[in-house]
């Protein structure tokens, strides 16, 4: 495995790989068996399989704790090794934002509610960053989580309108064995919060399948805060959107997809079915 640290040592080995397929995983580090499932997909769907990681600053605001983000590079870099991925690349700030840089991409339509209402310009970071790294990078495929529902919604919005030759495949949430949804986020929970987190995905399953079942949306999303609430969790959301658009649906159907953010202690915790 090659590791660029900087982007003169990235693109001399991106060059090496010449015309084959290129298959990119972008991350943030601090890797689990989440960000390998996204490694074994993209190994899949290319010949060379590039990962990056980059903490990238402009996608969290201020009351975050950019600095707080777990970095775990030694750990990582093993893991990395381990799936047989080809080239890992941790750019420098300036590798992603040379100085002078301008230009922010803004995108409405699917980042407007929910994580984007929470977090005023998180979406717009997002973008910017993975826009850079598909202009640095040129992979023909690019893999991201549905953990991270709505952020995938965002990329294939931006790809689509922007005409960018990339193929944007999303692969299916990686969880614990009593249900949490992996994170390089769960590590800041308790043990007691730990073990009251795994009511999240069991709320989520059961809404999903009173939904199925064809139940009252609203009934069902009333119930659902209404328990979590009454554990301890600070629901933010949980709702039940049209899966592209993001908007709220009032009937559900096969491209419909449940929701949700909710806060246990101080760690945010993100999921959706
Ligand atoms: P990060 O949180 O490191 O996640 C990197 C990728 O791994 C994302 O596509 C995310 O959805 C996916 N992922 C994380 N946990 C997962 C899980 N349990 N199951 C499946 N996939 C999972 O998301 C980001 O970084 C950043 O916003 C980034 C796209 C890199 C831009 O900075």
């Amino acid at each position: 495995m090659i590791i660029a640290r900087n982007l003169q040592e990235f693109l001399q080995a991106r060059a090496s790989f010449k015309d084959y397929s290129v298959a990119l995983v972008p991350t943030m580090g601090a890797l689990h068996d989440g960000h390998m499932a996204l490694v074994k997909r993209a190994k899949e769907l290319a010949h060379y399989c590039i990962v990056t990681i980059f903490v990238n600053q402009l996608q969290f605001d201020q009351k975050e704790d950019f600095s707080r983000y777990p970095k775990t590079e030694e750990h990582d870099i093993k893991l990395l090794e381990q799936h047989q991925v080809d080239l890992v690349w941790l750019p420098r700030v300036g590798d992603i934002y040379p100085k002078g840089f301008a230009t922010q991409i803004v995108v409405d339509g699917p980042s407007l509610l929910w994580e984007g209402e929470k977090r005023p310009g998180h979406f717009s970071g997002v973008a910017t960053v993975v826009y850079r790294l598909f202009s640095l990078i040129k992979p023909h495929v690019a893999c991201f989580g549905e953990k991270d529902w709505q952020q995938l919604q965002v990329i294939r919005r931006m790809v689509e309108d922007l005409n960018i030759p990339i193929s944007i495949f999303g692969v299916p949430i990686v969880r614990e064995v009593d249900g949490l949804a992996k994170s390089s986020r769960n590590r800041f929970l308790s043990q007691e919060e730990q073990q009251k987190s795994a009511l999240l995905y069991q709320v989520l399953n059961k809404s999903y399948q009173r939904l199925q079942n064809g139940e009252v949306i609203s009934q069902v999303l009333e119930s659902a805060v209404d328990e979590l609430s009454q554990k301890g969790f600070e629901v933010d959301y949980f709702n039940a959107v049209d899966g592209k658009s993001l908007c709220k649906i009032s009937e559900w159907s096969s491209n419909s997809r449940l929701i949700t953010a909710a806060k246990l202690g101080s760690v945010r915790l993100l999921d959706n079915m």
